[in-house]
């Protein structure tokens, strides 16, 4: 940037975008239609002069407006919303969110929304044909402000299952929302078609009290696999079905397909598991798999993040800048916070992998699993 090169103070830069933006801003108000570069210097022209500048003059705003018309939809349009506060793109921002329940710029839409405090409109979309795809949107976000909007939901039998489903699932993603779950479940108010779901969702949540209550209020069906497996060297002498444990790595409840990828299939969030058999030994795998916290491997280290507002993220960090970290949370989905709304992050001694996988499964699944990532190699090796 020009800036670095001759290394101004603030008091300069200001003056600099000052000479740069407005009349790059003004002339392009005149023309029609705006095309990709000239959105491109509009937008770095706006950011230049910040937020407080350019809500503060007309001429200013015209130009973000023009610039939010032109890239409406993309993920652009979302960080441009959030860093200028624009308070009036709600149902845009929505949009985004039912086309995008679950990547990154669907569920900071979501977000936006919520910190907007615009629970009309999301009310009405938890009504309208959209619902299922808000509440997953909404559970996305992990925040206590959801907990109102989807708690009605659960034992209202005029509503559509599926929906109640995703409503519990939702809620089982935010601290609060997993704790009214709970108490609907000790009140005996839990209706019982929801009660295996909540079950299977509380039993996996991170916060221990919750999930200690669950394992006792609502029980997971018993396991293939409740006796101990055996110990590694024998497990690695077994013979396992490759084919077989591909089936069972994707099976809903095994879940591992819900945190990484193999050739580009499942979702990118711990270790690309593609070349692992290359990598990693058996004994190595049933380890992973055994113990996930003996070695949590480099940069996928599990943070617990703080906010002031009370709410709370579990993920990895995926960039820290001076202003701003950016949190992977487990669907893959990176949400980021200012630094100065945080009031603590930790880093947990835990991986994020959970323990106890295979409880899911017989010793036979085990071994074919291992087998299965065993064959995963490097082409030619
Ligand atoms: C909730 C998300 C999650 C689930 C579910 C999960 N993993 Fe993981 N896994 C991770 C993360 C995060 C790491 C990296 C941290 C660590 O090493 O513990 C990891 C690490 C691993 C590693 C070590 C990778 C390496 O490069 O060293 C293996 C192997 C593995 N997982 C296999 C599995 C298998 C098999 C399953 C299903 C039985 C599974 N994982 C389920 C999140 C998950």
């Amino acid at each position: 940037m020009i800036c670095g090169v001759l290394r101004c103070g603030p008091g300069f830069s200001w003056a600099l975008s000052g000479w740069l933006g407005l009349p790059v801003l003004i002339s392009a108000l005149a023309g029609e239609p705006l095309e990709p570069d000239r959105v491109a210097t509009m937008i770095e022209a706006l950011t230049r002069l910040g937020p407080e500048k350019v809500n503060a003059n007309p001429k200013l705003n015209e130009a973000l407006e023009k610039v939010l018309e032109a890239t409406k939809g993309t993920p652009q349009f979302v960080e441009l919303v959030r860093d200028f506060n624009v308070k009036d793109q709600d149902a845009t921002l929505l949009e985004l969110a039912i086309k995008n329940p679950n990547n990154s710029t669907g569920v900071e839409a979501t977000r936006l929304i919520l910190a907007n405090r615009n629970f009309q409109l999301l009310t009405t979309s938890l009504a309208g044909t959209n619902a299922i795809k808000v509440a997953e949107a909404l559970g996305n976000t992990g925040e206590n402000g959801i907990v109102p909007l989807l708690e009605p939901m659960v034992a209202d039998m005029k509503r559509d299952v599926a929906l109640r489903k995703q409503a519990v699932r939702a809620l089982a993603q935010a601290q609060e929302g997993a704790a009214a779950l709970l108490k609907l479940a000790k009140e005996e108010k839990l209706p019982q078609d929801m009660k295996l779901m909540a079950g299977s969702e509380l039993n996996n949540v991170r916060w221990a009290k919750i999930k200690t209550e669950a394992a006792q209020l609502l029980p997971l069906p018993r396991g293939q696999n409740s006796g101990p497996v055996p110990p590694i060297s024998e497990l690695v002498k077994m013979k396992g079905d490759a084919a077989k444990g591909a089936v069972i790595y994707r099976r809903d409840t095994v879940g591992c397909i819900k945190c990484h990828q193999v050739n580009g299939e499942g979702v990118d969030f711990g270790p690309n598991l593609s070349e692992i058999g290359t990598k990693l030994g058996k004994d190595a795998l049933y380890e992973a798999i055994l113990d996930p916290s003996a070695g949590v491997s480099f940069g996928y280290e599990a943070w617990q993040i703080e906010l002031k507002n009370g709410d709370e993220a579990y993920g990895l960090i995926v960039s820290d800048t001076a202003d701003e970290i950016a949190v992977k949370t487990q669907g893959g989905i990176v949400a980021r916070y200012k630094k100065s709304d945080i009031a603590k992050r930790e880093q947990q001694k835990l991986s994020i992998m959970p323990a106890g996988l295979q409880q899911t499964m017989s010793t036979q699944d085990l071994a074919d699993l291992v087998e299965y990532l065993s064959s995963l190699k490097t082409a030619g090796k």
